[in-house]
């Protein structure tokens, strides 16, 4: 049995962040994040008995399949893609508190059925039972989903008790600003805020949760943070991979949806956002507000703050691979941008003045997502004018994956009889300090959740800031749709336009 207590990341959650009992109800379960991420990050969280002791498990679907056939798929997907290795023992644990119910999502007399079978697991644990709605259905599901669940009693069952319902919603939170509001609005109807677990997987990955420890938890960093130091701030979430076999969703979704609106824009909020008065996910949740709230409406249109694009064929790890308009289901024709950049400004004292760029894409260079800090460069009296002196501004940079860790770029003395300088690497690496066993992010997003920690989700008016800055570039684009559409070949770093957000500063992308 391992020892949670020796895992670096795991000490202290389970003495301190105990789950109550409870049923976690999947609707989507046949889909493929219930495979791929829901199922091995139950199996991880009962590896580390971080599982309470009375746990069962309920995957709804619309596909009548019987439990048996449902532990087998479950096993068959902790097998596939879990980070262990399955353990029959600790597997066993899970599947025999694990059953199957078939319904459809609007169907009312499913979730009175569903309702009937946690009574019944209450019944069988001798004890009352918090339920945890996962929702990882397409979206067109959610809103019956959660209207069932509001009138069958499902939302209210134990409500006013720390076993009170909760629901996690998974992605896509609406497509624009006001699919985003209705969708919050049909949520209220049903759920109270604390009830509700809007998920954003960047942010229980650990090193996006190490970002708000770097910033806090280190005297030196905090008296930089802002405008009087900082040159410049990147944000690079790249990917190495396609469209894959995504491509209905992501023809009707793009980059700025898929990854800008969500992913990107939490990671700046945790960069810039103010020092939080607590870590209750309240008060960082309002700080996050308060900076999305900060941001400036960007220019649009030619010489604009945004620059959007599609791959074109090109090489990636020596692969020749197609262009998006050539991928299985996406027409020639299609507009739709696999790349967008963009340039923000933020109207605070700290920010004021400092340039943030952000840009996301798929079929880039190599896979990685990296925040930049880059510093003011120092004053040239010292060293310059020989022609010896190679100096960088001071730069940190935070690799929230793959290479998870921090690096620090210092100019530094070249070892010699004369003073030449040289830009230099300071490391730090999760897997050489650490270990490289690191929790998934769906392990610690699925367990805060049954704890009832909400502050690695978004609340309601957080998503809605962000759609409100990202709305108007979708609706610039719907009615202009191909206006500033550039190419870039696969495996590059973008397209050659992007080069002109940056440029009116003198600055220059980064190759992570
Ligand atoms: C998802 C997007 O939210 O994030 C995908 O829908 C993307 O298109 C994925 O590939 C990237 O996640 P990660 O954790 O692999 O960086």
């Amino acid at each position: 049995m391992p020892d949670p207590q020796r895992h670096p990341f795991l000490q202290g959650l389970s003495k301190h962040r105990g789950a109550p009992p409870t049923v976690v109800v999947i609707f989507g379960a046949s889909g493929d994040l219930t495979a791929r991420k829901l199922i091995p990050a139950i199996y991880n969280l009962s590896h580390d008995n971080l599982l309470p002791p009375d746990f069962y498990l309920v995957g709804f679907g619309r596909k009548p399949v019987p439990d048996e056939e449902f532990r087998g798929h479950a096993e068959a997907a902790i097998r596939e893609f879990s980070r262990r290795g399955l353990d029959p023992e600790v597997w066993g644990r899970v599947a025999r508190n694990t059953f199957y119910l078939g319904g459809g999502y609007d169907e009312r007399a499913a979730f009175d059925r569903l309702h009937a079978l946690l009574r019944k697991l209450e019944t069988q644990a001798a004890r009352e039972l918090q339920s945890l709605f996962y929702i990882s259905t397409p979206p067109s599901a959610f809103r019956p989903i959660l209207e069932n669940l509001g009138a069958s009693g499902l939302a209210q069952r134990h409500l006013g008790s720390p076993l009170e319902s909760k629901v996690v919603i998974e992605k896509p939170f609406g497509r624009d600003l006001t699919s985003a509001r209705e969708l919050n609005r049909v949520i209220a109807g049903v759920f109270q805020e604390p009830q509700v677990f809007r998920i954003d997987h960047y942010l229980g990955k650990e090193t996006v949760q190490d970002l708000l420890v770097q910033r806090f938890a280190n005297a030196i960093f905090e008296p930089l943070w802002n405008r009087n130091f900082v040159e410049c701030v990147q944000i690079t979430v790249a990917e190495e991979g396609g469209v894959g076999a995504r491509s209905g969703y992501y023809e009707q979704t793009g980059c700025l949806r898929d990854m800008v609106q969500n992913h990107t824009m939490q990671l700046l909020a945790l960069t810039a956002m103010e020092p939080p008065v607590s870590l209750d996910p309240e008060a960082i949740r309002d700080e996050k507000v308060k900076l999305l709230k900060a941001i400036q409406p960007l220019a649009l249109g030619s010489g604009g703050a945004v620059i959007r694009a599609q791959y074109a064929a090109g090489l990636v790890g020596g692969q020749q691979v197609p262009g998006y308009g050539q991928e299985e289901g996406i027409s020639p024709q299609s507009a739709t941008e696999t790349y967008a950049a963009l340039r923000l400004a933020i109207n605070n004292w700290r920010w004021a003045g400092v340039p943030f760029y952000l840009r996301s894409g798929k079929r880039l260079a190599r896979r990685v997502t990296e925040i930049a800090i880059q510093f003011k460069c120092p004053p040239g009296t010292l060293f310059a004018g020989t022609g010896q002196f190679d100096l960088a501004a001071n730069t940190l940079a935070f690799q929230i994956q793959p290479d998870e860790g921090s690096t620090v770029l210092l100019n530094a003395k070249i070892p010699g009889l004369e003073t030449r300088t040289q830009p230099v690497k300071m490391h730090f690496r999760y897997a050489t300090t650490f270990g490289s066993n690191t929790p998934e992010a769906y392990e610690r997003l699925v367990l805060d959740a049954m704890i009832g920690d909400g502050t690695l989700f978004i609340r309601g008016d957080e998503t809605e800031t962000s759609w409100k800055l990202i709305t108007p570039i979708l609706e610039h684009w719907q009615a202009q749709p191909r206006e500033g559409l550039d190419g870039y070949p696969a495996g590059s770093w973008g397209p050659t336009s992007a080069d002109a957000l940056v440029a009116p500063r003198g600055h220059e992308w980064r190759k992570p």
